[in-house]
């Protein structure tokens, strides 16, 4: 149920994907009171900037969107600023929060807190089961230590001080506001614009890296925020009843998985691109499969809204919008 309205809500990260989706939901249930700060008016690794803020706008709730975030090559390239920032960030917000009287707070995890080999489909309990993927190990340490750090604080301040600061786990997302950069995107937004450029270019063909055959799970951004405000907004009791003390995170799935073969053929579609569209066998494929387990989420009552053909069109065509996009 939608809490009062007039609450203060602060959004953290709400020029990102996910930031920006969950204040479009938001604004939707008619909250009036949203807070936001651009990285620029606040880095959230300084932590006195981030003390002043609190203490001068004390919000009611806070969505933690804001993170660090890329593709393998940023991960590998960066593992000290993805550990050292989202560490920062996640410690100055959620800390603050609690010092300045926040009851409710919403961490974004991600699926790299499981173990590279986890068994498939990857549930809640297989986090702090196994080696994780050496190439996002310091992102997926720093979001395993911000679940744990709001389930410590539960633990410690939950009957004292009222804390109830929950966490959710999103699989692949994709939609408007997606990184389109050419080196540094994730895969959906990596081959809309390949397939828009070919398309442009009449290319005869687009190579698309790896067999094709390992599968992937993706969600829409605004399917990710709807289950963020409804995992915040269940009463207590029943998110109580549901998690664990010190297992306390949701998975955000679809709940099904595509090819990245057929992923490829649904965006040739959406952009309209009608050349051949070939694989190159010799690059690597990573995991054959790599899927969240939602059941937790569906049995509270969630389950997704928008299909990927639907979500590939609505993305396609925020990024036809980007002139910088366009122009480059
Ligand atoms: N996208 C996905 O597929 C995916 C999947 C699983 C989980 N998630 C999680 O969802 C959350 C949001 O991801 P996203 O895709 O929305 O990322 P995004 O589009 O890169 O947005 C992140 C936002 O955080 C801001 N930010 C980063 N560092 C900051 C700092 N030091 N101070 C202030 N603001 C800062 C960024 O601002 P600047 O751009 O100005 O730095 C940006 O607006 C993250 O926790 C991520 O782990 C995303």
């Amino acid at each position: 149920m939608p809490s009062d309205l007039n609450q203060k809500i602060y959004v953290a990260g709400h020029r990102g994907m996910v930031g920006s989706a969950i204040v479009r939901n938001l604004e939707a249930q008619g909250y009036k009171n949203i807070i936001t700060r651009t990285h620029a008016q606040m880095d959230l690794t300084d932590q006195a900037a981030v003390k002043a803020f609190f203490e001068t706008d004390k919000p009611d709730q806070v969505y933690l969107a804001a993170a660090k975030v890329g593709g393998i090559h940023a991960n590998n390239t960066y593992p000290a600023e993805f550990i050292y920032d989202n560490l920062m960030v996640q410690n100055n917000v959620i800390h603050q929060a609690f010092l300045n009287g926040v009851k409710k707070l919403l961490f974004l995890g991600s699926s790299c807190i499981y173990p590279k080999l986890a068994s498939q489909p990857m549930s809640e309990d297989a986090l702090l089961t196994g080696k994780l993927e050496p190439t996002n190990e310091p992102y997926a340490i720093a979001k395993i230590a911000g679940i744990k750090m709001c389930e410590s604080y539960n633990r410690q301040y939950g009957q004292s001080h009222g804390v109830d600061y929950r966490s959710v786990m999103p699989t692949n997302l994709y939609g408007p506001g997606d990184n389109y950069h050419p080196e540094n995107s994730h895969v959906i937004p990596a081959l809309i614009r390949r397939f828009h450029e070919a398309k442009v270019a009449n290319a005869p063909e687009v190579l698309i890296w790896g067999t094709g055959t390992p599968k992937r799970e993706f969600l829409y951004v605004d399917d990710m925020a709807a289950a963020s405000v409804f995992v915040m907004q269940l009463d207590k009791a029943t998110y109580d009843a549901q998690t664990q003390p010190m297992q306390s995170h949701i998975n955000v799935g679809f709940g099904d998985d595509i090819s990245i073969g057929e992923l490829a053929q649904h965006v040739a579609k959406v952009t309209g691109y009608q050349g051949k569209i070939g694989f190159d066998a010799s690059k690597p494929d990573g995991s054959p499969r790599k899927l969240m387990g939602s059941t937790l989420l569906n049995q509270l009552g969630w389950s997704p809204q928008v299909q990927l053909e639907q979500g590939l069109k609505n993305a396609y065509a925020q990024m036809l919008t980007q002139v910088e996009f366009l122009a480059k």
